[in-house]
């Protein structure tokens, strides 16, 4: 970092979904500390995320995650310049509970407050590394973004921080969804992504051609039809037999995904001119997937290291920084945004 800039510090909350985080970050991208309570043992019983829970559990959990932060990061709030939250899109009776936090905090030490689309930050991840390690490089403009999470599916071209054209998104299941969604269908255990990764390793991803929606001339996705053709392949195996080959299903399973994912995101990149790609959300986390887009070499790509593709708040504080510093601000009215594209932002 240049050690003539001026520091700026921002605290970041994130309670969209079933985690509750907090985050500081400096000057957008190096990570003072990040922690995250996660509440998946407690939604594990029931096969998926239980809303009305889910915020129970951020009101209980947003003080001291908030804390903790603070803490491990040796600082007060007296150090900190501004603070950004998740605004949507996500759970509503989730989001509150942060953006409440992030109000009372804001109001309480007169300093900005910055809210932030979910997606936004799930990019921004890319730009995060840890305080005190070795800088890596910046992401480069045009970026090619392709965005999988569990509830979203896009390509994204950034053309500038904070700029993006949405060329693309899944017309049905998100690609984390089919995962949790393949996952309940072979009754593998929530959440579904990495159980599928983990029985996949074991797997032939060769035995089952599953259907590919290449969706060709746009660059949608579409995942509901892959779903479909486990669910026929797994009724017809079980008429044969009690036994079912479920890291053969996995496996296969999980290339139809990456092979789409891929195959797109490298054919819009060489289409719009980009100079990178940028792969972040959830199923970034999967490690095929992580390898294959590592493994070419046309152009250099961004993942974010394992800890933040799942939701965090270190992402929030990175595109809360960019924000703040194109003096993106609001207002203490602000409400949630349940539903919020990328392109409406
Ligand atoms: O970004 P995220 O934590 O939450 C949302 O914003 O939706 O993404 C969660 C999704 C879930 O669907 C989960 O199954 C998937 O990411 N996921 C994975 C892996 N780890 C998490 N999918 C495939 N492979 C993984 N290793
Ligand atoms: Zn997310």
């Amino acid at each position: 970092m240049d050690s003539n800039k001026p520091v700026t510090r921002i605290l970041a909350i994130e309670t969209s979904c079933d985690e509750t985080a907090c985050a500081i970050i400096e000057n957008g991208r190096a990570l003072l500390s990040s922690v995250v309570a996660s509440q998946m043992e407690i939604h594990a019983r029931y096969g998926g995320v239980f809303p009305e829970v889910a915020s129970r559990q951020h009101v209980l959990a947003v003080t001291p995650v908030v804390e903790q932060a603070l803490a491990q990061a040796h600082l007060t709030l007296n150090d900190i310049d501004a603070i950004a939250v998740t605004q949507g899109p996500g759970l509503a009776g989730s989001l509150v509970v942060g953006m409440n936090m992030a109000k009372g905090m804001a109001l309480g030490m007169g300093k900005p407050l910055i809210g932030v689309n979910h997606l936004e930050g799930h990019l921004y991840s890319a730009w995060v590394y840890d305080a005190g390690e070795l800088v890596p490089p910046e992401p480069q403009f045009p970026l090619m973004a392709l965005l999988v999470s569990g509830g979203h599916t896009e390509l994204n071209l950034m053309t500038d921080h904070l700029t993006y054209q949405r060329l693309g998104s899944t017309l049905d299941d998100a690609a984390g969804e089919a995962f949790d969604k393949v996952a309940r269908l072979l009754e593998l255990p929530y959440p579904g992504g990495p159980s599928i990764q983990k029985t996949a390793e074991e797997g032939d991803p060769r035995r089952f051609n599953f259907a590919r929606a290449w969706l060709d001339g746009t660059w949608n996705f579409s995942f509901s039809g892959l779903k479909t053709s486990v669910l026929y392949e797994v009724r017809e195996l079980k008429k044969r037999s009690n036994s079912l080959p479920i890291p053969d299903l996995a496996a296969s399973f999980q290339q139809a995904v990456i092979d789409v994912l891929f195959k797109k995101t490298m054919n819009a990149a060489r289409e719009f001119g980009a100079k990178e790609i940028l792969v972040a959300g959830g199923v970034s986390a999967n490690r095929p997937l992580r390898q294959v887009f590592k493994a070419q070499t046309e152009f250099p790509v961004h993942i974010p290291p394992l800890v933040l593709c799942t939701d965090n708040a270190a992402m929030i504080a990175s595109a809360g920084y960019f924000r703040h510093s194109l003096g993106h601000t609001s207002g203490l009215e602000m409400d949630v945004l349940p539903t919020w594209p990328l392109s409406q932002i």
